[in-house]
């Protein structure tokens, strides 16, 4: 058996930087062979030179872009001709639904007084609910804040909600999808979806729509799933997220990752074999938090890490706070 087999083999989407470059890291340093694969070619090669640099070895290249079927595919016939399965799959790759005016947000940084306009006290509550409680008390004064004026220098169009659910859910399931053939070839094969605490369904205020995406028993839930974005998506369009009970503020983002979670449940169900969870890596400083997030990328990466080399017999199909299982 070729060398690089013998290891186990891993791909990890959206690796060029943040946590998804550190979970390569921390995988390759455990002895795993990884992938890693970028939508944008020249980003990712450097990623990789980067950490041979640094001395990891057994990184390879790939380009995916999980937006791109073809890309998908291309991927999955690298794999196939390269390593002839794979062992474990993070589906990592994430954007944020919101637009950030740089403009607003730099004269917010600029502004040490607090921002007390109806607005903002909206943002307030919001984030206090879901992120809040993350913070210790000293850090609520500045990654909140500067969390709180992202927010509030950000907008939430319906292009970008679109490009957020087929990047952060559909862009798993694509992946996944053409990956599950070869992760039935392995013999300890492991899914690690990187969700957020966001994508919790008490988030959604419509009971109704949190019962859909949480009755995981019913055998058409996946084709459920797509009729529930699609719901939200026209409800965005015609201004109706509040008045239909969708979260109100980076909506998208929380729906995808709601959508995220119950595809894990329901491959955790197809597939009582392998090892699938979603994990929250908590409040981390990278881009899509315009490092704003309490926790390094290195402490961030371990979280999906541990889920990723989790030994047989591990529980399947759980959402994890860190380390901490919560609820759907
Ligand atoms: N940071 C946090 O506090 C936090 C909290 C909860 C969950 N998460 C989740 O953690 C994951 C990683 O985020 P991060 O914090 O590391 O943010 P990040 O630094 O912005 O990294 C996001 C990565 O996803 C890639 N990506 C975006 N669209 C893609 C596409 N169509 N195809 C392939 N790759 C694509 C980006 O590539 P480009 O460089 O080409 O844009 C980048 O490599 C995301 O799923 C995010 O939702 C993060």
């Amino acid at each position: 058996m070729d060398i690089l087999t013998a290891k186990r083999i891993a791909v990890v989407t959206g690796a060029n930087k943040g946590i998804g470059l550190e979970i390569v890291r921390q995988l390759a340093f455990n002895g795993v062979m990884v992938i890693l694969t970028a939508r944008n070619e020249k980003r990712g090669a450097e990623a990789v030179e980067k950490l041979i640099k640094s001395g990891v070895s057994d990184v390879v290249f790939h380009q995916l872009d999980v937006a791109d079927p073809a890309s998908v595919a291309s991927l999955s016939e690298f794999i196939k001709t390269k390593f002839e399965r794979v062992d474990i799959l993070v589906n990592n790759a994430g954007v944020a639904s919101l637009e950030i005016d740089s403009e607003v947000l730099d004269s917010l940084d600029g502004d040490d007084t607090e921002v007390n306009n109806d607005d903002y006290s909206a943002i307030h509550q919001e984030f206090d609910s879901v992120v809040l409680k993350e913070l210790g008390s000293n850090d609520q004064q500045s990654g909140g804040s500067r969390f709180l004026k992202v927010l509030a220098a950000g907008k939430e169009t319906y292009e970008k909600a679109k490009e957020c659910l087929d990047i952060n859910f559909y862009g798993t399931k694509r992946v996944t999808e053409a990956l599950i053939p070869l992760l039935q070839l392995s013999n300890q094969p492991r899914i690690v979806n990187v969700s957020s605490i966001h994508g919790q369904l008490q988030y959604i205020p419509n009971e109704s729509i949190q019962k859909q995406f949480d009755d995981v028993n019913d055998p058409k839930e996946e084709i459920k799933l797509d009729e529930i974005l699609q719901k939200f998506l026209n409800d965005m369009q015609e201004n109706k997220l509040e008045e239909n009970g969708w979260p109100t503020f980076g909506s998208a983002y929380k729906v995808s990752k709601a959508a995220m979670n119950t595809y894990t449940r329901i491959l955790a169900k197809r597939y009582p074999s392998m090892c699938i969870n979603s994990v929250h890596p908590g409040y981390v400083k990278t881009d899509i938090t315009w490092n704003s997030g309490i926790l390094t990328v290195e402490e961030g990466a371990s979280y999906p890490v541990i889920l990723a080399l989790l030994p047989d017999g591990s529980p399947s199909g759980l959402f994890y706070d860190k380390m901490e299982v919560i609820s759907f």
